[in-house]
């Protein structure tokens, strides 16, 4: 019989046309054919290994290949991981198929065949439409470059395009980021992310920070920043579904709403990470285990799910664990009063959630449950 349990996989590809200043993430700047192809093989060999041992207890209804920069691949290695994961797994006929990208790697032909290997969903590093903030960033593109790559991926039929946007970069005015929003809102993609750029022990930026040659965007200028990006989107019809996450109605990102609903996922690849019945892992290079236990997982479900902007389900963490959720967090009440009462914190229709002006408070709320 057919499981009905859900899994969502996630792919990374290491590697990148070159490091921007700021990313913190794990990828090479610069790759060879054969390092790309050595990598790929590999994969390919873990995907077969995992294939047999959960293939029979999952429908995979996502899949989300990222980095990295995944379009840097030929596109014929973007076919064999999916044509794999087809051969290993149970793929639901209507899995959301996400590919992330960077305006520099995409031509017609790749998208194309992008599209006839089933991926449905293409995630583009936008990050601003000024070139000056490009390359503040290091970004191995022009603002032209992102607004012909995305005028590209429709022709070729792309109707779910993200993009990813930054604020908050050193020297970024308000003016600045407002024409960015507009252009990307005039470009009409069906999903829009906007992160606050944070400065990365390890990467270029933090050296410069640390050596007093770059200075952030004030806290008060970053959260103008982020209230002015949630007010243009909604007035546009985009509808914030997450802190940093907005969408047009029915296209929230399937995937990633499993990194917030406590849904299990399982990542392939350096630095991949799992949830997998109970279990987080990390891959090299720097691997972790950790066993959650119940405690564990009740405050991950509300902690993530707060990021939500429709929080967290109380009957669902009933029906989860087996326990009311006042019961449980009743001596952090206290704790959680103050934001009761002033509203920052809802308790509503049998939902605990943030207020709409509140969502990026989730991390103190975090606090409390941790
Ligand atoms: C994992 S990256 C992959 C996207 C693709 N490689 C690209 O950059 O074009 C996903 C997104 O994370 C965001 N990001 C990366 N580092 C960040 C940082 N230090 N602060 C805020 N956002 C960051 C960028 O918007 C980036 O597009
Ligand atoms: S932001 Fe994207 S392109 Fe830049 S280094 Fe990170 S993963 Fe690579």
């Amino acid at each position: 019989m057919m499981t009905t349990n859900k899994l969502g996989i996630y792919i990374h590809i290491p590697f990148c046309l070159q490091r921007c200043f700021y990313c913190g993430f794990h990828s090479q700047g610069g790759s060879s054919l054969l390092q790309q192809q050595a990598y790929v093989e590999s994969l390919l060999a873990d995907i077969d290994a995992y294939g047999a041992v959960y293939a029979d207890a999952y429908l995979v209804d996502t899949v989300f290949i990222g980095g990295g920069t995944p379009t840097i691949l030929p596109a014929v290695f973007v076919g064999m991981i999916l044509d794999k994961l087809r051969e290993c797994f149970v793929l639901a006929a209507d899995a959301e198929i996400t590919i992330e990208s960077n305006p520099k790697t995409l031509t017609e032909e790749k998208l194309a065949a992008f599209q006839t290997y089933g991926v449905n969903r293409l995630s583009i590093g936008v990050q601003s439409f000024d070139d000056r903030i490009l390359k503040t960033l290091g970004r191995a593109h022009s603002a032209e470059d992102a607004v012909e790559s995305i005028v590209l991926a429709k022709e070729c039929g792309f109707s779910n395009i993200n993009l990813d946007l930054m604020f908050a970069v050193p020297g970024h005015t308000m003016e600045c980021w407002v024409d960015t929003l507009k252009q990307a809102i005039a470009l009409a993609p069906a999903h829009i992310s906007f992160y606050s750029l944070q400065i990365e022990e390890g990467t270029p930026f933090y050296d410069r920070f640390m050596a007093g040659e770059i200075t952030e965007i004030s806290d008060f200028e970053d959260r103008r920043m982020y209230h002015k990006a949630i007010a243009m989107l909604k007035a546009a019809g985009y509808a914030q579904y997450e802190i940093s996450n907005a969408a047009k109605p029915g296209k929230a990102c399937r995937h990633n709403l499993k990194y917030w609903s406590m849904e299990d996922y399982l990542g392939i690849g350096e630095s991949a990470s799992s949830y997998l019945q109970g279990v987080r892992f990390t891959e090299a290079p720097v691997p972790e285990f950790h066993v959650n236990s119940r405690e564990d997982d009740m405050s991950e479900f509300v902690f993530t799910g707060l990021r939500k902007t429709c929080g967290i389900k109380l009957a669902e963490f009933s029906h989860r664990f087996g326990a009311d959720f006042w019961t449980v967090y009743a001596d952090r009440r206290s704790e959680l009063a103050a934001f009761l009462e002033n509203g920052q914190l809802l308790e509503t229709c049998g939902r605990l959630q943030l207020s709409e002006d509140c969502i990026d408070i989730s991390n103190r709320i975090m606090a409390v449950f941790v």
